[in-house]
């Protein structure tokens, strides 16, 4: 691509690393931190995840989408050690994560935020940070864990707190309850509260849903200045205006397998990716067809 002015360095970067990679499933990325092989998880007779073969570029922005029901979130859980799968192994930063708990694997750097977002909402925002800093596990790993860790660290990690809650524009709500923050506001908390350990990858899980449209802009900020700071992002979104607008790389699922890779336009005008969407549709598990034909090719944001 030709040198721009005006395009942040990170995005030339990631955009450049990926301008010869195919179109197609499974692609090999020139440098990826993260190369999954064979995933599988089944739910009774249903096959949720059917991933042959995936890699994650280094340093871009991935968008993951596909029809409800695709097998995203599971994927990501299987990633991130939340879910186990039936068969398969992955790695990440070129160390195998097959079976690692979620707060280890957060420890070697890979984070995730969930679709429903998981901000204890009892306690304050403060508070949540903090706990982000030991690896974002369940409440009884903590309990355990903190004590040690915050008489050797707390001042550390409370100051890293700070900073991100401020960069979040969320240090107005320090000492409020999570429970009390808006929809967004959570995003940014969990979000935030992600980048703790500081990660290599972040991945996201529906960043936007549920978010007011004015904190919609600066958390797409926020997401971009991630692949500013050198991490690599991979995130489920289901509005294609910010997929086009933020992922340098598209990855398609269908009924748990990647039917299509590429640059967001040629993605979006795949038929194999619109097809997949009206398929979901006869299942009766998503989607008005018409809707989701003109969102897959982009109608809505070329007017
Ligand atoms: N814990 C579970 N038990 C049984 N079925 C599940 C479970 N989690 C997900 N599924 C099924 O797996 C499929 C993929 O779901 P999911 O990963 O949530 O899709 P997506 O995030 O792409 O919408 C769906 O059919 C869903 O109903
Ligand atoms: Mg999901």
């Amino acid at each position: 691509m030709a040198a721009d002015a005006n395009v942040p360095p990170g995005v030339a970067r990631a955009r450049a690393a990926l301008k010869d990679v195919p179109h197609q499933p499974g692609a090999k990325k020139p440098d990826a931190i993260l190369v999954a092989d064979k995933v599988v998880r089944r739910f009774g007779g249903l096959t949720a995840v059917n991933v042959g073969h995936i890699e994650i570029q280094r340093g871009a922005i991935t968008a993951l989408i596909g029809p409800n029901g695709a097998g995203k979130t599971t994927f990501f859980n299987l990633l991130t050690g939340f879910d186990k799968p039936n068969e398969g192994d992955w790695t990440f930063n070129g160390s195998p994560l097959g079976g690692v708990a979620p707060h280890k694997v957060a420890r070697k750097g890979m984070v995730r935020t969930f679709q429903l977002t998981k901000a204890l909402s009892r306690l304050s925002v403060i508070d949540n940070m903090r706990l982000g800093a030991t690896g974002q596990k369940g409440e009884s790993f903590w309990q355990g864990l903190v004590p040690a860790l915050w008489k050797a660290q707390e001042q550390e990690i409370t100051a890293r707190a700070d900073e991100l809650l401020a960069r979040f524009k969320l240090d107005a709500k320090r000492e409020d309850f999570a429970g009390s923050l808006s929809g967004g506001q959570r995003k940014l908390l969990e979000m935030a509260r992600a980048l703790m350990v500081q990660p290599d990858m972040v991945m996201l899980d529906e960043p936007m849903a549920g978010v007011n449209p004015a904190l919609t802009q600066s958390l797409l900020g926020h997401v971009k200045s991630l692949r500013e700071d050198g991490m690599t992002v991979l995130f489920v979104e289901h509005d294609m205006d910010m997929v086009r607008d933020i992922s340098d790389w598209v990855i398609v699922m269908g009924q748990g397998e990647v039917i299509a890779e590429g640059t967001p336009d040629t993605v979006m005008a795949d038929p194999r990716v619109i097809d997949a969407y009206l398929g979901a549709h006869h299942d009766g598990t998503a989607h008005d067809p018409d809707e989701v034909a003109a969102e897959v090719e982009g109608g809505k944001s070329h007017e």
